[in-house]
């Protein structure tokens, strides 16, 4: 089943017409005056989807631009590559995998069916992919209950790192109002011992539950964490592994051989990042139950749903992937900020990088080419208020520009008086000021303004809206990335450093600096001096 064929965004003519468009406009294109000009531009270039109201008015763009930008989405075959994913086409060409992360929230009965389309017109249509997810999600909902029920459990430590740390954990504090009383959980990834070390001085063995979370059960820092856990519990008297230890993992053979009995399974077509879904979500499941991680993973399908059958011009998804292509492409913008106005999200941004600069972080098309145009934006950020006493400065006077993206949500669930319009009002007080700026005053308190910002509002912070508000971070990747012509869903530049780390570990005991850089061997000398 061939994989349909991607134009890649610049040989395009809607690339080109973009590019002319933006230099004839002489770069003068002011949000001030666009407001000005069309008192209907927040209806035009705002939008509902699940669970995410999105306000784009504030952005770079006016309506020519985004026809453009449809055009360039059309004409890159988003949707054939798109459907592609859906129909579960391996579209992961380096690794020759299918993409199917999507399947974990597909509810077993459903009358949407993926994997049906003029592509693939195979009849199973990934019903024993789905019967899987649904055993092992069943499976791992029961165990999750049964954790909550036993109150002997009272500290629930995640050892993993990169997707199988960040989704769960930035989960977990953000559905914290959500989560049981009664229980701890502990997020443990670098090898650093000082941060597992931290963790295990307040920690009882007969009080503790290890979940060993890696996709491959290889990665060096969960495989070190795993074993000093296992003999510090051993150590400890701790005796009863199965009741213990259990191991979330695609390599089951390996986590039993390790000595891990109880196991939940995933596969190789969920990408570590976008893992959080499946059993890597045990910490999420035990901390919000089985009828939160449900409305978790409905919240995420409606919004797949709206990505695979919304029209272009009204699909959330699309719109802001292709924001970003223009931004970084034609306006030059190489970061966006995050700016969740929840502190429950706090970890929100840290999920992000790995989401889309692990994903789009890539310089080489699918053949191997080198790229002539920039992909992945830098991500960064931090909760506001407090980013605004931080690096806000440079949002509003700095000399690049940086679109933020604020996050904020309309209920509060908590009842202090007063803080939470304090909160929603300086979201809204720093959108306009990057926009509107301080033109009239001079020198030093010139803001020039004009600074793009895109405001995603959700009603309430819940699982269901949690898992949208995710699922419609993965597919605007998807979309940007599906625009520059790469392969979103490998990572390989992550290996150089693992092998070279492999190579240098011994020679710190050795001394032996032969074949090394002369900076290398130079720091390895000086962390071996006495
Ligand atoms: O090193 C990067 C990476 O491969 C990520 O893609 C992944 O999420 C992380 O490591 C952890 O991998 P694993 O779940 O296999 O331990």
């Amino acid at each position: 089943m061939a994989v349909p064929t991607r134009a890649r965004g610049d040989r395009t003519a809607a690339w080109r017409a973009l590019q002319e468009a933006y230099q004839s406009s002489g770069h003068s294109f002011d949000l001030r005056d666009a407001f000005a000009a069309d008192p209907q531009r927040f209806a035009a270039f705002s939008q509902s989807a699940p669970h995410v109201f999105a306000d784009l008015s504030k952005n770079l763009i006016d309506a020519a631009t985004q026809a453009l930008l449809f055009e360039l989405a059309r004409q890159c075959g988003v949707e054939a590559h798109r459907d592609a994913m859906f129909a579960g086409e391996k579209i992961n060409s380096t690794e020759q995998r299918a993409v199917l992360h999507y399947l974990l929230r597909k509810p077993a009965v459903d009358h949407t069916s993926y994997g049906q389309s003029a592509i693939n017109s195979e009849a199973n249509g990934l019903t024993h992919e789905l019967a899987q997810v649904h055993a092992t999600l069943d499976a791992m909902l029961a165990y999750a209950q049964a954790v909550r029920l036993d109150a002997a459990i009272t500290d629930v430590v995640n050892i993993g790192i990169g997707g199988s740390d960040l989704g769960p954990q930035m989960a977990v504090l953000a559905l914290d109002e959500f989560t049981l009383p009664g229980k701890r959980f502990h997020f443990v990834s670098n090898v650093d011992g000082h941060e597992l070390a931290a963790v295990l001085k307040h920690l009882k063995p007969q009080n503790t539950l290890f979940l060993i979370a890696s996709k491959t059960f290889t990665t060096a820092e969960t495989m070190s964490n795993a074993q000093s856990v296992r003999r510090w519990f051993e150590a400890q008297g701790g005796s009863d592994i199965a009741r213990h230890f259990a191991a979330l993992t695609t390599n089951v053979a390996t986590a039993n051989a390790f000595g891990i009995t109880t196991t939940f399974g995933f596969w190789d077509w969920v990408g570590g990042r976008y893992s959080l879904w499946s059993a890597i979500g045990l910490p999420i499941a035990i901390a919000i139950g089985e009828a939160g991680f449900r409305d978790f993973l409905a919240g995420a399908h409606a919004m797949d749903e709206h990505f695979r059958t919304a029209p272009l011009t009204q699909n959330l998804p699309v719109r802001l992937g292709l924001l970003d292509v223009w931004y970084r492409n034609f306006l030059g913008f190489s970061s966006r900020s995050i700016a969740p106005y929840h502190s429950a999200l706090k970890r929100l941004p840290a999920y992000l990088q790995q989401l889309e600069m692990e994903s789009n972080g890539k310089r080489v098309d699918l053949q191997g080419q080198a790229l002539p145009f920039g992909t992945a934006p830098v991500l960064w950020g931090e909760p506001g208020t407090n980013g605004q006493h931080a690096y806000f400065q440079m949002l509003h006077q700095g000399t690049d520009v940086v679109p933020v993206e604020f996050v904020a949500v309309r209920k509060s669930t908590h009842d202090l008086p007063g803080h939470h319009d304090r909160l929603l009002a300086n979201a809204l007080a720093q959108a306009q000021a990057l926009m509107v700026g301080q033109v009239d005053a001079g020198g030093h308190r010139h803001f020039p303004g004009n600074r793009p910002s895109t405001f995603l509002l959700l009603e309430e912070l819940t699982p269901a809206s949690l898992g949208a508000l995710l699922a419609l971070q993965e597919h605007r990747v998807f979309v940007s990335g599906s625009v520059w012509g790469i392969n979103s869903f490998d990572q390989w530049g992550v290996e150089l450093g693992k092998v070279l780390a492999r190579d240098i570990e011994p020679r710190l005991h050795s001394g032996d600096v032969a074949g090394l850089d002369g900076s290398t061997a130079g720091l390895l000398q000086k962390l071996r001096d006495k």
